[in-house]
């Protein structure tokens, strides 16, 4: 008999990429917003002890960061409690939570070198403060949860699943209608390409319970990336001019959100760097994507 995996957010970025990929061997509950509302305590309470599953992979979120900020009280009841009516209800029916957090926990990063899961960085934003504040819930209530602070994700455009404002799609869209895009150039970050992630969800389930970072390590401004990845797209030179530096975003200092993933690699898991990763996903471009490059 198959095991049963649990989605939440199934209707999302990541969470449709995770049901649609674990489909052929787990029996996968796709929960969306209309299936399952997050906020109601009772309501989630009463659906895993229905459901079952072996493990929910919780991808349920205001995740925009901008919503977030404007919205602190949506954030907090979505992003904080939703996640603790998860972990409650976990607890109670004996099943293994893995928590998708974020690397906006760094937002307030100076360090001249990557985030490790234990440096105590001021939160500067509210989606990474209740991001925050739910993965301690998660492992009080939860002791063997599994927090996993992703780093901003890209896909290509793929029909009947969600798309993103991902770097990936802008760059397409730049070179499409040959209109440059602007990168800050004091923004530190990995980029991950989330099929990467999907696919490192099956053994994350099996790492001890606590906080890991979760993604692709880079040194480099999101501007540098951005030249680089278009090297890789663009044979074109023109082409090539259409990623400007922004120099006005964070110029007060870095925002360095790039992270470590040594815990991670020592438990058995590992992510490609962030233009390795990027090889490997133009490696598998749709056949539209080459025709736009050709
Ligand atoms: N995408 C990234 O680059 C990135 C980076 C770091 C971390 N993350 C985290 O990874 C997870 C998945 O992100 P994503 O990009 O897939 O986000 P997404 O596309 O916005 O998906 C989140 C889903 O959660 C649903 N949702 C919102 N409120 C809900 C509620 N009260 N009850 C049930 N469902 C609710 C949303 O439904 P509606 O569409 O109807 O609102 C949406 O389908 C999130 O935790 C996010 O914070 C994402």
């Amino acid at each position: 008999m198959k095991k049963r995996m649990m989605v939440t957010g199934a209707d999302g970025f990541l969470g449709s990429r995770i049901a649609a990929y674990y489909e052929k061997k787990y029996e996968v509950i796709r929960a969306g917003r209309s299936d399952l509302n997050i906020t109601d305590e009772n309501a989630v309470a009463e659906f895993l002890r229905e459901k079952t599953p072996a493990a929910v992979i919780h991808c349920a979120a205001i995740s925009d960061v901008g919503t977030c900020e404007n919205n602190p009280e949506l954030s907090e009841t979505v992003n904080l409690y939703g996640t603790v009516n998860l972990a409650k209800a976990c607890k109670e029916s004996g099943i293994k939570l893995l928590f998708m957090s974020s690397d906006q926990i760094y937002a307030g990063s100076r360090l001249e070198r990557p985030n490790l899961e234990t440096d105590q960085i001021p939160l500067i934003n509210v989606y990474g403060r209740h991001k925050k504040q739910a993965e301690e819930k998660i492992l009080e209530i939860l002791p063997d949860g599994i927090c996993l602070r992703l780093s901003w994700m890209y896909d290509f455009p793929v029909r009947g699943l969600k798309s993103s404002n991902n770097l990936l799609a802008r760059l397409l869209k730049a070179m499409l209608q040959n209109q440059p895009i602007c990168l800050p150039v004091h923004d530190y970050r990995g980029i991950t390409w989330v099929q990467e992630v999907v696919k490192n969800i099956e053994p994350a389930m099996e790492l001890p319970g606590g906080i890991y970072n979760f993604g692709s390590e880079s040194t480099c401004s999101s501007y540098e990336t951005g030249i680089q990845v278009l090297g890789l797209l663009a044979h074109n030179n023109d082409k090539r001019k259409l990623v400007l530096p922004n120099e006005d975003s964070f110029a007060g200092g870095i925002r360095n959100l790039a992270m470590d993933i040594g815990k991670l690699k020592s438990q058995g898991v590992d992510f490609p760097d962030t233009i390795s990763g990027f090889e490997k996903c133009l490696e598998n471009s749709p056949e539209y994507v080459m025709a736009l490059l050709r």
